[in-house]
């Protein structure tokens, strides 16, 4: 009896070991995406794109925004109007940051799955 107790200390500071690593983990990421959100605000984006991506006159970019590289190149090298961002003004870690908070926009519902619209 008193072998078999002496383990569930270090069973349990493992387990404990195992849960702070992983809260850590998603800490870091949502700070990533805070700071994404804050320098979507920040630096402009909001202005063309709204808040949530959700677009204005710059289009809809969030949910689901271009893979990182092509983002990166439309921000880098923008196709018509919107104006470039070097990365003197926005650097590619901040970008990267501001995809991540794009992506963790969520999708829209389904309008079936509404109740106020599904309804006659
Ligand atoms: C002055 C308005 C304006 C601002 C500010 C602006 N954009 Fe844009 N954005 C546009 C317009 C307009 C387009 C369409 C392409 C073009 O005309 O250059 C576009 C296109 C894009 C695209 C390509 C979308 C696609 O599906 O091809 C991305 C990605 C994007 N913007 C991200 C950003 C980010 C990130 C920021 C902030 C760093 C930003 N934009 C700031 C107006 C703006």
């Amino acid at each position: 009896m008193q072998s078999k107790n002496r383990h569930i200390p270090i069973a349990f500071a493992a387990l404990t070991l195992v849960a702070g690593i992983s809260i850590g983990a998603a800490t870091q990421e949502d700070e990533a995406i805070d700071r994404g959100k804050k320098d979507f605000v920040e630096v402009g984006c909001y202005q063309c794109h709204g808040y949530q991506g959700q677009g204005g006159p710059g289009g809809r970019i969030a949910p689901k925004p271009l893979p990182l590289e092509a983002f990166t190149r439309s921000v880098r090298r923008p196709a018509n109007v919107m104006p470039a961002y070097s990365p003197k003004v926005l650097s590619d870690e901040q970008l990267k940051r501001i995809h991540k908070y794009l992506e963790s926009i969520p999708e829209d519902p389904e309008v079936s799955t509404l109740p106020a619209l599904s309804e006659e």
